[in-house]
């Protein structure tokens, strides 16, 4: 028998730099003759347990070591998209790190060029998302949306990724502010480990469109009422939520609940090779371990599309094929 058609979905909340397998830093470390230390994938990919955000960026960034040329970026981004079909994504907004790669003297230019590439040969549409990192500097921010600028036809909208607390949003307003003249799309990642008050910056400060996680939102019932009110999309992503400790197992992840708000949720895999899944296995998940049926799964895929940066008539035609897709 023939899998089912998966839902035509969208993927707003995936970091390119989170799709690289321990495969690929292999094959990428013996192109540019780079010395690992780790002495097999599997070596690698045991050490793929983590007690909170930040033992997984302390990894997530050493293995980026190994992509340096634009022929890397290509080819990692080449793996995602192709993977994309399995999943039913049709349209990806993609973030990446470009400080994670300037400061280890890779050019923003190679790291654009080698994404686009990709996306040029790729039937799947997609979008770059260039992400500040906030647990660097406000001035290094400033400097990479400077060194970006000549590329910005290639990129939709800024995002803030990395580690949370103590890096709140309003040390971005600037740059922010900045990258929304340049016409830029905004979006933050807030209240992943951090508290509430941050989603709230984010959307005040930042003028963020979209909260990438935002699962503790659910402490401050004013601001449910305020996310629901004015629809501001969740990207919500529940087995990195599980696997970075943010909850001790997916039975007890709260997607019920803001599903139960009313909140306009979307589902994502953040950082596929790291977190057990891609797209597809995070909507298995919790239809199997949150009891998320069918019809809500419809609704999940048709809210991806809703809150991308898709122009209108485009949503409506993927919302009109996720209307007719037939559901489990
Ligand atoms: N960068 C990659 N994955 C991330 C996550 N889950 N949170 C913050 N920054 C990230
Ligand atoms: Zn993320």
């Amino acid at each position: 028998m023939n899998a089912p058609t998966p839902l035509p979905k969208a993927e707003l909340h995936v970091h390119i730099e989170g799709t690289l397998e321990p495969e690929m830093v292999f094959e990428l470390a013996r192109r540019n003759d780079i010395a690992l230390p780790h002495s097999s994938v599997e070596q690698l990919r045991a050490k793929y347990r983590f007690s909170d955000l930040q033992s997984f960026l302390d990894i997530y960034y050493a293995n980026m070591a190994v992509l340096r040329t634009e022929a890397d970026f290509r080819d990692l981004a080449a793996a995602y998209l192709r993977r994309c079909a399995e999943d039913g994504v049709r349209h990806a907004e993609i973030f990446f790190d470009p400080q994670a790669h300037t400061k280890r003297g890779v050019p923003v230019r190679t790291v654009i060029e080698g994404l686009t590439g990709a996306i040029a040969d790729s039937d799947v549409s997609a979008e770059l998302i260039l992400c500040f990192l906030r647990d660097e500097s406000a001035e290094s921010a400033e400097q990479v949306l400077r060194a970006a600028e000549p590329h910005l036809d290639r990129i939709i909208g800024v995002g803030l990724d990395s580690a949370e607390v103590g890096h709140p949003p309003s040390k971005f307003t600037e740059v922010f502010r900045r990258a929304r003249a340049l016409g830029l799309r905004a979006v933050a990642h807030a209240g992943e480990e951090g508290p509430p008050g941050y989603v709230t910056e984010a959307l005040d400060l930042l003028g963020a469109e979209r909260i990438d996680h935002g699962i503790r939102a659910l402490e401050d019932p004013e601001l449910v009422a305020r996310l629901r009110r004015d629809r501001v999309p969740l990207t919500v992503c529940p087995l990195s939520n599980v696997r970075l400790g943010c909850f001790p197992g997916l039975e007890v992840h709260t997607l019920p609940r803001l599903l139960a708000e009313d909140l306009l949720v979307t589902i994502n895999s953040d950082d596929p090779a790291y977190f057990g899944g891609h797209v597809g296995e995070n909507f298995a998940a919790v239809q199997r371990e949150l009891g998320v049926d069918g019809e809500q799964l419809r609704g999940l895929a048709a809210n991806s599309f809703t809150a991308s940066f898709l122009d209108e008539p485009r949503k409506a035609a993927y919302l009109a094929e996720v209307a007719a897709c037939s559901v489990e």
